[in-house]
């Protein structure tokens, strides 16, 4: 089998810069970047970096074929053709699912079992065997994905999502996720020696992703990934790939990142997350009122996810707190603040005009993502 392959790094809708971007920093280049997916060309060993280092995409998953495919023939034959034998093992067991935009082929459940007879055909010609398959073995789980009559199949490397860090044992109401929280860390500008502030951490997502991006710690250093399982792939690269991370963590990074909230179960849990993804106490919590906001540095950032005020009776008062909160950090010009929420009237309510905003997806809830810069010191 050939060392090169075709990695698609998937990404959540408005992210895909952000994670072409992380691509690039691995080192992969002449990304191809389309909504929803990062597609490069790599070797084996970047199946296992990216799955560890990646920290804002989805999932990444192989390409193994493309075609085009208008009748449930074309899909069967298209996918027969692929070369299967060389990635499921006898004992591999293959979950398909699907997907069909406006394609010819629309019934996805009709598509995954057409996808799914043709892989059991070729591998039992393959493998020589006469029987059905018995699908005990390591997971391969495969995507076909139609759109606009093409046919792209894939097998997941990642297994559970990449916002599946292991260390969230506690969570609020409203949580994010892990990968959309690294992004937001991402967007700004923080450089790991400047304070940061989550001021409605709740679990203490936010905070805790910047720690890890602080000390350059590979945020899935604490899980397994399925392709770890394959045999088509040296078990080596995984060894080589962990030891990589190890030697780029730099554990002695200090770093002045605080998480506050209103509510002190939230500290607890967000104490107890950042424990378990080992950070100790590297972030600072504390139970707090965002609008009692103090602190005698400059040049500091905030980044956090307020309460939107989507439930009936909230939102007059979460937008009164926004104007709150707009005159608290009227003090702080030399602070650059970024605030995720699906208000639209933030920027009246807080009482200032963004420098830049981004739309967002938080989950199915369209965000935008104020972003205020601060004056440079000394001006
Ligand atoms: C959307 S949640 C934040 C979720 C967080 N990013 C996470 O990943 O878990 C908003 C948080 O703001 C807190 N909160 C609400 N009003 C507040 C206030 N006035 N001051 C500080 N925290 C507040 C809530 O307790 C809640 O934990």
């Amino acid at each position: 089998m050939k060392n090169t392959v075709t990695l698609i790094a998937t990404a959540a809708m408005g992210l895909e810069a952000v994670v072409a971007n992380e691509v690039c920093q691995l080192g992969y280049e002449d990304v191809a970047v389309e909504n929803g997916r990062v597609t490069f060309e790599a070797d084996h060993y970047a199946i296992a970096r990216c799955n560890l280092w990646l920290r804002t995409a989805d999932r990444v998953k192989l390409l193994i074929g493309e075609f085009e495919a208008k009748t449930y023939d074309e899909l069967f034959e298209g996918t027969k053709a692929l070369p299967w034998e060389q990635y499921i093992p006898e004992d591999g067991k293959f979950p398909v699912t699907g997907k069909s935009h406006k394609s010819t082929l629309y019934s996805v459940p009709d598509c995954q079992s057409i996808v799914k007879k043709a892989i059991v055909e070729k591998l039992k010609q393959k493998h020589g065997i006469a029987s059905w398959l018995e699908e005990s073995g390591a997971e391969y789980k495969i995507e076909a994905a139609l759109l606009k009559d093409k046919v792209t199949i894939t097998l997941d490397t990642s297994g559970a999502g990449l916002h599946k860090r292991g260390y969230r044992v506690g969570q609020g109401d409203a949580p994010l996720k892990e990968t959309l929280a690294a992004a937001l860390v991402q967007l700004t500008n923080w450089r790991v020696d400047e304070p940061f502030y989550d001021l409605f951490c709740g679990s203490g997502t936010i905070p805790i992703e910047a720690a890890l991006i602080g000390q350059n710690i590979a945020p899935g250093f604490n899980r397994s990934f399925s392709a770890e399982e394959w045999q088509f792939i040296n078990s080596a690269i995984w060894d080589k790939a962990l030891e990589e991370a190890e030697d780029l963590a730099n554990y002695d990074q200090p770093l002045a990142i605080y998480g506050s909230d209103l509510d002190p179960k939230m500290i607890d849990i967000a104490r107890e997350n950042a424990m378990e993804a080992g950070l100790a106490d590297l972030v600072q919590w504390k139970q707090m009122q965002a609008t009692d906001f103090h602190s005698n540095e400059s040049g500091g950032y905030i980044v956090s996810n307020p309460p939107y005020g989507e439930r009936i009776g909230d939102k007059k008062e979460v937008e009164e707190m926004y104007q709150k909160l707009g005159v608290a950090l009227k003090d702080y010009p030399t602070w650059s603040i970024y605030i995720l929420t699906a208000n639209e009237k933030f920027e009246a309510l807080f009482g200032q005009k963004a420098s830049k905003k981004r739309k967002l997806f938080n989950a199915f809830i369209k965000t935008d993502y104020y972003q205020y810069f601060g004056k440079k010191i000394g001006k």
